[in-house]
């Protein structure tokens, strides 16, 4: 489509290669939001070791293996989804556009790719399903300190029709990020991202007095109770009591941990350091992928993300075993740019490039994909 346009004389509002929506959103929305979005932990290593480790996987392409008709449909966690994709959990998008989550969630919803809302949301759950109607949403949780605000959060996203719970373990405490210290830029500072919070009978429960009559009060208690380096793996009885449907940790890296999650009954896995944001010199996320998709065996769906910005890269991470991709930074970058048609335009580029990557390397799909279809770059 975009091709045929072009005959037209047609071309994109947008760039078609995603790396370079970062730069364009830096001249247009300016360095204080795009800064958050870009930035990473410490002096970025991570960032770029999980751009690197993509790159060091090389394809190698099969021919005349029929491919003229092709089909991207994927079955994750028991649903059938149009394409191994879902769009990661971001918080605070509204430093990007005005009509952050929801245009986010409409775009994904159009395109039948599962949104996952992101605890921090700038928006309140309900809000975001409403604008998604009936549409495949996940919930992401930040396990906050109080089991009253969590088990509170659980009830309202199954009562807004999230299906799955997605349970980040990699923030127990915000890394160390020098671009955002340095301009000393926190959303949440700002009250950004408290939505679900502050919209929460349980929350608001704790707090002396009304958020409207002390929002800084109502701020500091959020930073306090978010997150909770306290926690240790018996605590998921707590999660799989209250939560009946599927349960994936994100941000495990180490096989050991995956083997740990089946234990505790979860059902799958997000390999992911977070896109580089936590643990400065951690483990590139795809370097970690075959050793938790080995541990994981059939006994949890792993998903992938960290890094992912082509079609190639899709490809890369499903030959290494995961079932799906989540995409983070980029749809943000659309987001900021074009609103809801910008995170189209993004998921659309996405999804054609895999498409075509796919074909060109001999696959009808992603089912035909294994670690035979990739050769380590020594170079
Ligand atoms: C994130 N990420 C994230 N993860 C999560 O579980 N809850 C959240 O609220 C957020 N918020 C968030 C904000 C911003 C600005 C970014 C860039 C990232 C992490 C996200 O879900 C995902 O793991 C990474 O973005 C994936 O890496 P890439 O695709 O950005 O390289």
């Amino acid at each position: 489509e975009i091709y045929l346009n072009g005959m037209t004389g047609a071309v994109p509002r947008l760039p078609t290669d995603l790396t370079r929506l970062e730069e364009l959103a830096g001249h247009r929305l300016g360095p204080g939001p795009v800064g958050y979005v870009a930035g990473s932990a410490g002096s970025g290593s991570t960032a770029r070791a999980n751009r690197a480790a993509l790159d060091r996987w090389r394809i190698v392409p099969r021919m005349l293996r029929d491919v003229h008709e092709r089909d991207l449909s994927v079955e994750v966690l028991g649903r059938p989804l149009p394409a191994p994709l879902a769009l990661a959990p971001i918080g605070v998008l509204s430093i990007m556009h005005p009509d952050a989550e929801c245009a986010a969630a409409r775009a994904a919803a159009a395109r039948g790719v599962p949104y996952i809302l992101s605890s921090a949301s700038s928006t309140p759950m309900e809000q975001v399903a409403e604008a998604m109607g009936e549409a495949e949403r996940w919930f992401q949780l930040y396990w906050a300190k109080d089991r009253d605000v969590t088990a509170s959060f659980l009830e309202r996203a199954k009562a807004a029709g999230y299906t799955a719970l997605i349970v980040t373990l990699d923030t127990p405490l915000l890394a160390w990020r020098p671009r955002d210290l340095d301009q000393a830029y926190l959303p949440f500072l700002h009250g950004v991202g408290t939505a679900n919070y502050f919209s929460d009978p349980a929350f608001r429960a704790g707090l002396a007095k009304p958020v409207h009559e002390d929002p800084n009060a109502a701020v500091m208690h959020f930073v306090g109770m978010f997150a909770d380096p306290a926690k240790t793996w018996p605590d998921l009885a707590f999660l799989r009591e209250h939560w009946d449907g599927p349960i994936v940790l994100k941000g495990i890296l180490h096989p050991d941990d995956a083997r740990r999650a089946a234990d505790a009954g979860m059902d799958g896995v997000v390999v992911s350091n977070h896109g580089g944001r936590q643990v400065a010199g951690s483990v590139a996320a795809a370097d970690a992928l075959p050793r938790v998709v080995e541990a994981a065996g059939d006994r949890l769906t792993v998903l992938f993300d960290s890094g992912i910005r082509t079609g190639d890269d899709v490809f890369k991470a499903l030959a290494l075993g995961a079932r799906a991709v989540l995409l983070g930074r980029p749809y943000a970058y659309g987001l900021g740019l074009e609103g809801q048609a910008g995170v189209d335009h993004v998921i659309r580029c996405l999804l054609a490039e895999l498409d075509l990557t796919l074909a060109l390397s001999g696959h009808a799909g992603p089912g035909s994909l294994t670690s035979d279809d990739l050769i380590r770059d020594s170079a």
